[in-house]
């Protein structure tokens, strides 16, 4: 099986990074091709990815097709290859891309679904939101839900929710990531080492995802757990709390969506 990326910015190297270290598929499996040819060799060559000139020859390679271009960009690098498509799978990752848009460009009968993953699917730890309609057969929503699978946790919702999730997972990581500078800070400015700073606050953010996945807590029980009665802990929750900062995450949400 090989997969063609058709732009290879960030969100492409990211899953094709992920594809290959989690060891679902060999290097030369992934093709790519963008607007800027030498980017394009620097960015594929020496992790022995294909780099291809244009769509039409990427098409050519390519069993599964992934869009992931910017969503302003999607209709103007897919309309001269829409014939070619129809034998394929096509995958989106475009922000604002849901089937229904896909059905008015792609060709009739065209195999396609709609996604918003986040870039920890290099490291095998991302989120796939996919939407829930797509013209996939069941067989190859299997094999794209089992590929997926490897470099992240594959979520489908309803066509009206695709937006906020992939607010949330796919914007998720630049949020998290303040997070973790400020906490890091925090620590820095108490005398910890930059770089022990940044290991703690990962592993931190990292382990109570993980603790949360594993055991469904919920999260104010968590919370709780870490809060003794007249402890530390909660003088730091109220903290924040003072400083707004669950309004503060649900406002970034609502300007993203409400824009
Ligand atoms: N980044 C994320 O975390 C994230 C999360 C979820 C979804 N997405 C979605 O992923 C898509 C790509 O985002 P990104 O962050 O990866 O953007 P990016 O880093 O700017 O990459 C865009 C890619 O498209 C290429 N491109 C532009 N015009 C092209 C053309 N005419 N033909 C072929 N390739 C062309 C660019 O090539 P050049 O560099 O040579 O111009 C570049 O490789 C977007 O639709 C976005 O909504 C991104």
């Amino acid at each position: 099986m090989k997969i063609g990326f058709i732009g290879f910015g960030n969100m492409a190297q990211a899953l094709a990074a992920g594809l290959v270290r989690s060891g679902a598929l060999q290097p030369e499996a992934i093709g790519a091709c963008a607007r800027d040819p030498q980017k394009l060799r620097r960015n594929t060559v020496a992790a022995g990815f294909r780099a291809f000139d244009d769509a039409a020859s990427l098409v050519g390679f390519a069993d599964w097709v992934v869009v992931a271009v910017k969503p302003h960009q999607v209709a103007q690098v897919l309309t001269p290859v829409r014939e070619l498509l129809t034998r394929k799978i096509v995958l989106s990752v475009a922000a604002g891309w849901t089937f229904e848009r896909y059905e008015e460009l792609l060709a009739t009968g065209t195999h396609h679904l709609s996604t918003i993953p986040n870039t920890p699917v290099a490291v095998g730890e991302g989120v796939i939101v996919c939407e829930r309609r797509h013209s996939l057969t069941q067989e190859e929503w299997r094999a794209v839900e089992a590929l997926l699978g490897r470099i992240g946790l594959v979520m489908q919702v309803e066509t009206h929710l695709l937006s906020v999730s992939g607010t949330v997972c796919g914007c998720g990581p630049a949020f998290v990531a303040l997070f973790l500078e400020a906490l890091a800070d925090a620590a820095v400015k108490h005398g910890v080492p930059r770089a022990d700073a940044y290991r703690m606050a990962s592993q931190t953010v990292v382990g109570t995802g993980k603790l949360q996945l594993a055991t469904g807590e919920h999260p104010g029980r968590m919370k709780d757990a870490v809060c003794s009665p007249g402890g530390t802990t909660i003088r730091g929750v109220a903290e924040l709390e003072r400083k707004g900062f669950r309004g503060a995450v649900i406002d970034a949400v609502d300007a993203i969506e409400d824009d």
